[in-house]
Parts: structure tokens; C-alpha cells; sequence
């Protein structure tokens, strides 16, 4: 089942100026740093009462973040939302008929599992849905 907001994700071009935009906003000091070459990105993240913002930037121009950015620009990318057993959710929505970008879940940040849904079945908004690898494992 789905269970709570996870994170926001934010395509940014320039991950140490958003970062420094982060920072007066918010006066975060400590960010989690990351690159995720299966996924084509480097994202800093932060955490505003258990729920994660993820500036996402792109790790070379030929990724979907990076495709994303060359036509719509720095902005939300996506809204991801924890499951507490992706498989069998992942399915369930493929059973009913809903598009997804990842039929199986793929290795993200934060060693965690993730799976985008496609914006066509979602209304255009971008969702991903995400769990602890440690517990996807039992999915
Ligand atoms: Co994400």
C-alpha cells in the first residue's frame, strides 16, 4: 500500500547554486549528497519534517532529467510516495490498466527502490513510488 509523501524531487541545472537557494530559503546546512548513474542524476537532499526535498540535477544532457530540463525547465519534477510493498503495488496499478515508466523497481538514492509511474495515466503529474531496498525485498 501507498502510505505517506516520501519526497518532492525539483530538477535544478546547477546543483551547488540550488543548493546555496536552499540554504537562504530554509537555512538547511547539511545536505545528503549523491550521484545515481543508473538513474542519470546527482542530488543533494534535504529533510523538512519527514518529508525529503531532492534537487535533482542531471549527470549529462542524455538523461530524462536532463531531457526534462532542456523542455520545461528547472522546476517540480516529480512527487514520490513510500510503499510499504512496491512490487505487489506496481502491479496492482499495471493490472489496472495504468502506464508505468519501471514495471520492476530500480536502484535510487538513499538506497532506496523506486518505480515512476508514466504521466499519462497520472494526470500529468510526474509519481514515483519508493521503498527501503531492505524491504522491497519481501515484496
Ligand atoms: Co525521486
Amino acid at each position: 500500500m501507498i502510505k505517506a509523501i516520501d519526497h518532492i524531487g525539483i530538477a535544478v541545472r546547477d546543483l551547488d547554486a540550488s543548493m546555496q537557494l536552499y540554504s537562504s530559503i530554509f537555512g538547511v546546512t547539511t545536505f545528503h549528497r549523491e550521484e545515481v548513474p543508473e538513474q542519470g542524476v546527482a542530488i543533494a537532499s534535504f529533510e523538512l519534517n519527514g518529508v525529503r526535498l531532492e534537487l535533482t540535477a542531471p549527470l549529462h544532457e542524455d538523461t530524462p532529467i536532463g531531457k526534462f530540463l532542456a523542455s520545461r525547465g528547472e522546476g517540480i519534477h516529480h512527487v514520490a510516495f513510500r510503499s510499504d510493498a512496491i512490487g505487489a503495488d506496481l502491479e496492482r496499478l499495471h493490472n489496472e490498466g495504468m502506464r508505468l515508466i519501471h514495471e520492476t523497481p530500480q536502484r535510487g538514492a538513499h538506497d532506496m527502490q523506486i518505480a515512476f509511474l508514466h504521466p499519462k495515466s497520472t494526470g500529468s503529474v510526474l509519481m514515483e513510488l519508493c521503498a527501503p531496498a531492505a524491504d522491497a525485498s519481501h515484496t
